[in-house]
């Protein structure tokens, strides 16, 4: 039987929190090896790397997500036993309830209620002296995402909702303060979605059939039970806060035409679409999920090491994404190495792997690509713009992470093209 690498460290909690990003992806170059072992709040943790673990991972039969997740996660981004926490056929059914949303006219409704407000937004700006695209996004996101939804989002209410949404995300790998903000957000939020289900439930609030707020409000389990209020409500967030959580990649985005700017001309040409290859690189290259975790659900082996029953099992998400065996010179940002991928569903897994009905893949994956693609087209086009000076470095051990300005336009004059 192979050895398995451990890390020296007795307990590796505080060095993940410090290290961030890189933690897995440093100690799996260390080592020299796509497996090792750590200690993580005192139990032990086997870390996975690179594609081929990715494809052991996406594995159903052999992981569980029930009792992966810690508390702290639930508590600020995805919400207490929901989707991202459920097994077998309860997971299967909640996933055909949210991959029901995502089908081409959802998304393109979707699409039209994102470029309005990207148009509106863009003539508010002239009258300003300075943009701070992350926040104004985050709104932008949030107003074109409650109103997908069919939640009613007042206008008194905007900034306050969309700044809790990211504050959900915002919260999940902090401590202290942060983490309290994420949580309190969380529980405003929650109390929002429990009225507006008990509204639609109670014929008080009509909703189109197909939108999230109908769909989730009337979901049946699997035993033929609506979902409690409770349950629902934290999946009605589910459905809305990720598409905000979406500004994050925006920025990156932003941040990646300023810094390359011969792509400003490259995503204009009609001959290829290179606002497809640009935004696999943005999803790529810039950091967002570190990685994700199950736990094994019975005994196995895999190259000759030892999967015990209930053991914790994370994967490197940041790392594969940058793994030298399939992304040559990975540190650069080259939007051109997506015309040789060959989609695979494991060596590039920004927002998860494997399938979306059977595993966890993200499901609002292709919402992301299209809300990116429009957010570039209307960012090199839409808008014309300059870039004061400002500290635009992100700093990769903090997660989730961002450029530290947020991005700051100022002279922002509208064109009425793009999005
Ligand atoms: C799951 C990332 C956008 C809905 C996930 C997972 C990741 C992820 C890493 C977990 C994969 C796993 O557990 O193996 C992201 C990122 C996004 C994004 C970085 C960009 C901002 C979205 C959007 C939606 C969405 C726009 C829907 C509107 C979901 C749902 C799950 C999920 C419902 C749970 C899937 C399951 O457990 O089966 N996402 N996501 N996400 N995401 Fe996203």
């Amino acid at each position: 039987m192979p050895q398995i690498f451990r890390d020296p460290s007795f307990d590796s909690t505080l060095d993940v929190l410090r290290e961030g990003y890189p933690f897995l992806y440093c100690r799996s170059q260390r080592f020299n090896s796509d497996i090792f072992q750590i200690r993580l709040m005192g139990l032990k943790a086997i870390c996975l790397h690179g594609a081929e673990a990715a494809e052991l991972f996406y594995n159903p039969r052999l992981f569980v997500r029930k009792g992966a997740v810690p508390r702290r996660v639930q508590t600020t981004l995805m919400g207490i036993d929901a989707i991202q926490t459920r097994d077998n056929g309860e997971h299967r059914c909640r996933k055909e309830m949210f991959m029901s949303l995502m089908g081409p006219e959802s998304r393109e409704r979707l699409m039209s209620l994102l470029a309005e407000q990207w148009q509106r937004y863009a003539h508010r700006w002239e009258q300003q002296d300075r943009v701070v695209l992350f926040r104004e996004a985050q709104e932008i996101l949030c107003r074109a995402a409650c109103a997908w939804a069919e939640v009613p989002l007042p206008e008194p209410e905007v900034s306050k909702r969309a700044r809790d949404f990211g504050a959900m995300v915002d919260g999940f790998g902090g401590v202290g303060p942060r983490h309290w903000r994420g949580k309190q957000a969380r529980r405003r939020g929650e109390k929002w979605m429990r009225g507006i289900i008990r509204a639609i439930r109670k014929g008080a609030l009509p909703v189109q059939e197909g939108t999230a707020a109908h769909t989730v409000a009337w979901h049946r389990e699997p035993n033929g039970e609506l979902l409690d209020v409770q349950m629902a409500a934290i999946e009605l967030v589910n459905a809305i806060r990720p598409i905000v959580a979406i500004a994050t990649y925006i920025t990156f985005a932003a941040l990646a035409l300023h810094e390359y700017p011969p792509y400003r001309q490259l995503l204009r040409n009609p001959a290829e679409d290179y606002p497809e290859l640009f935004v696999q690189e943005v999803r790529r290259y810039f950091p967002f999920t570190p990685f994700v975790g199950a736990l094994v659900r019975e005994d196995f082996s895999w190259h000759g090491f030892e999967f015990a029953k209930g053991t914790l099992v994370l994967l490197d998400v940041y790392g594969t994404n940058r793994d030298e065996r399939w992304w040559q010179d990975p540190e650069v940002f080259w939007p051109e190495r997506f015309r040789q991928w060959q989609r695979s569903p494991y060596d590039f897994i920004p927002q998860g792997g494997g399938e979306f009905l059977t595993g966890h893949r993200c499901a609002g994956e292709w919402i992301t690509i299209e809300a990116l693609k429009q957010a570039v087209a209307f960012l090199n086009d839409g808008i014309r713009y300059d870039v004061p000076a400002q500290d635009l470095t992100y700093d990769l051990t903090r997660m989730p992470t961002l450029p530290a300005s947020g991005f700051v336009m100022t002279n922002v004059r509208a064109t009425g093209k793009g999005a």
